[in-house]
């Protein structure tokens, strides 16, 4: 069957395919103002509930496929310590990390969730909603849209992002935890902050804010700048996500250490554009 946009996400309450509409530029204006202050963004039952029972049956027929990790991480999303840094640095600080993902590559070519990914609709309310012009879709052919599994005791530990805007979008809540928490704007292109995210690692919780997802809302947000986790799944349910993701630089992908790390291989790519970030920012 083709694919509709209309049968995907909320047109009549969301009409991302009239970008001119009086109604959706209300929803941008308030999307870029809280994206502005706080650094992402929600937007209620964005995508229809049938859809997203198609998105959730895609991702259940390919489970065996998903990649789960338990490597320890530091926030830079390295699993490598580098004793040349002062013991207290917040780069060797490693935690535990239980996290899977069912890898972009693996999609099946009539995905519900490619297909929203690669509409020029979504990319450019999203780029209006930010208030950048152009972004891109992510040249990683891994992580670019990538479903999320977290199982019971699954754990995803403070990180930044190596892209630099990320889509959630909640397919199955667990019975508890899995809360997102973030730190907003917590460093800048050319400051790393190390200080300030070191206070978080180290437990305190005054930058720290909490967001309820439901199944069904679209989560904008500044992952590369905004150090933010996933808290213990507790139950039986698995929490689904997936992470669309949009970037300034549409020649970079993740480093081969990275890559490796989270979703379990290396491509060509990776070692082809292995190149220092221009923004001067780890990962
Ligand atoms: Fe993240």
């Amino acid at each position: 069957m083709e694919k509709n946009l209309s049968k995907i996400v909320d047109l009549e309450k969301y009409p991302i395919h009239d970008l001119q509409s009086h109604k959706i530029k209300k929803i941008i204006e308030k999307c870029k103002a809280e994206l502005e202050n706080d650094s992402c963004s929600v937007i209620p039952n964005f995508i229809l509930p049938n859809s997203l029972a198609v998105m959730r049956k895609e991702l259940e027929q390919q489970l065996d496929e998903v990649y789960m990790s338990k490597e320890s991480i530091n926030a830079y999303l390295y699993a490598k310590d580098d004793p040349s840094l002062p013991k207290d640095h917040p780069k060797r600080i490693f935690m535990n990390r239980y996290n899977g993902y069912l890898n972009s590559d693996c999609f099946a070519k009539n995905s519900e969730m490619k297909f929203l990914y690669e509409t020029e609709e979504l990319l450019k309310f999203v780029s209006a909603c930010l208030g950048i012009s152009p972004i891109y879709r992510w040249a990683d052919p891994l992580a670019c849209h990538a479903y999320n599994v977290m199982e019971p005791d699954g754990i995803l530990p403070w990180h930044f992002d190596s892209c630099e805007f990320t889509l959630s979008l909640v397919i199955q809540k667990p019975e508890q935890g899995g809360i997102f928490e973030y730190c907003p704007n917590i460093r800048e292109p050319g400051n790393e902050r190390f200080d300030e995210v070191k206070k978080v690692l180290d437990g305190d919780r005054s930058k720290v804010k909490q967001l309820e997802l439901k199944p069904g809302d679209l989560q904008i947000f500044k992952g590369r700048f905004t150090m933010h986790r996933v808290t213990k799944i507790i139950g039986k349910t698995s929490r689904y996500m997936c992470i669309p993701a949009y970037v300034l630089d549409p020649w970079r992908v993740n480093t081969p250490e990275h890559s490796k790390a989270i979703y379990g291989k290396v491509l060509p790519i990776h070692i082809e554009r292995n190149k220092v970030r221009s923004d001067g920012l780890a990962d």
